[in-house]
């Protein structure tokens, strides 16, 4: 079978000639994943091997690149070839793809026999711990271990090891949007609006640097981002949104409380959203339609047409004086805050949203930066009736409310 394997032209002199390591890191939407996994499904293809794809968190197999490889598979019209099962992929020659976490289970790592490629995919967060773990179990004559991951901190065990102080028998590559022929237009947007908004932030996030200050983080050693499923006995959910247009997006989010923990289980995210669009925007939400939902108060008129176009239980969030610093301290106080990986906006708002910090000093001072908090504005006022201070506005104020501005409720 002639097989056409299109990857990023910059890609192959990572994967020419002998590596024991092939590292490619960078920005976002690089193509790292679609290449790493259909250079593997055509060596699998060529020869019998067993390929370990490992990160450091697995719970279950929706956190792995299983689905990543299956998609590939059905693009490249491999389904005659290979053979997707729950949580293996089998090839007709005897090759196969296996799954696991390094931390979530070492000793399945430790025992593994046999591994010809070990793909560790988003790599930035493997700890030391794991890496040697991980690195003797790969032991097999010509074995060799592959790497993709976007920078978070020049800290990072994994950045240490392979780009500060790279192995000799490492193949190490930097990869961007730039080299991604195929880089979509959804990306090119969101690309351009955070070089327009924030041209630090977006260094790190699409020009694959790491990021700089991180004591300025609002929410510093409050997030993770993991996947989980809502507890029978969870509170919630609580649905908050945030207006923007031409230049902020416009949000909504849904999210739960469990005890000390927050999660945020989805969001809706859209720049240049009109009125007419939005309804269909959080309908992307599961149970946005039939819960209330507390609003940025500052477009009453927005929050009416949502009312009249099946958002009934809308209303507007308080939101009084003082409210940002009060909701900052309400999701400070929570001991940790879930992030479902699907919120993509609302991880990455987590890591750029910051205190402003002096020019000449490097000090963090106690203002908060108006920037990448559009998701978690949405978060302060969805928590409003939680939260000690806060309290919905009521059903009669807000009609008081619109009354005053002219709007029909
Ligand atoms: N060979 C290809 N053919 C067609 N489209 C491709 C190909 N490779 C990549 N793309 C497009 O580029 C997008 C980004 O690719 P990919 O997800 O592999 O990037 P990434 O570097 O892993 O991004 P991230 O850092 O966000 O994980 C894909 O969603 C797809 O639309
Ligand atoms: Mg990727």
């Amino acid at each position: 079978m002639d097989l056409r394997l299109e990857v990023p032209r910059k890609l192959l002199g990572l994967l020419a000639g002998p590596g024991r390591y092939r590292v490619a890191y960078g920005g976002r939407g690089s193509a790292k994943s679609w290449s790493f996994a259909r250079i593997l499904l055509a060596d699998a293809m060529g020869r019998r091997m067993r390929i370990l794809c490992a990160r450091e968190l697995q719970l279950s197999i929706q956190e792995s690149v299983h689905k990543l490889l299956c998609e590939q598979i059905q693009t490249m019209g491999l389904d005659g070839f290979f053979d997707a099962q729950k949580t293996t992929i089998k090839g007709r020659n005897g090759s196969e793809f296996i799954f696991s976490g390094i931390k979530s289970d070492p000793n399945k790592i430790k025992s593994m026999e046999g591994v010809d490629v070990c793909w560790v995919e988003e790599a930035a967060k493997v700890s030391a711990e794991s890496w040697e773990t991980l690195i003797p179990t790969i032991r097999k004559p010509g074995s060799e271990i592959w790497v993709t991951f976007n920078p978070e901190s020049e800290d990072d065990p994994t950045f240490r090891r392979f780009i500060v102080n790279p192995p000799p028998d490492a193949k190490v590559l930097k990869i961007n949007w730039e080299d991604n022929p195929w880089f979509p237009n959804e990306l090119r947007a969101e690309k351009d609006y955070l070089y327009r908004v924030d041209p630090e932030a977006a260094a790190h996030v699409w020009g694959g640097e790491t990021r700089r200050i991180t004591n300025s983080q609002v929410l510093r050693g409050r997030f993770r981002i993991e996947f989980f499923e809502p507890g029978e006995d969870w509170d919630g959910p609580y649905f908050g949104s945030d207006w923007g247009f031409a230049v902020d997006p416009t949000t909504l989010v849904k999210i739960w409380a469990k005890g000390r923990s927050l999660y945020v289980e989805h969001e809706a995210y859209g720049i240049g959203v009109e009125i007419d669009q939005t309804p269909a925007l959080f309908d992307t939400v599961p149970g946005a339609r039939e819960h209330a939902c507390r609003a940025d108060s500052a477009r009453p008129e927005t929050i009416s047409y949502m009312r009249r176009n099946g958002y009934p239980h809308m209303v507007a969030a308080a939101k009084g004086a003082g409210s940002v610093e009060d909701g900052v301290e309400h999701l400070r106080s929570y001991e940790e805050i879930i992030i479902h990986p699907r919120c993509t906006h609302t991880a990455q708002e987590a890591r750029l949203w910051s205190y402003r910090t002096d020019r000449l000093s490097g000090d963090v001072l106690p203002v908060l930066l108006d920037k990448h908090n559009h998701c978690w504005d949405a978060i302060r006022y969805a928590l409003e009736p939680i939260s000690r201070t806060g309290g919905a506005m009521g059903y009669l104020e807000y009609i008081q409310r619109l009354n005053a501005t002219g709007v029909q409720a």
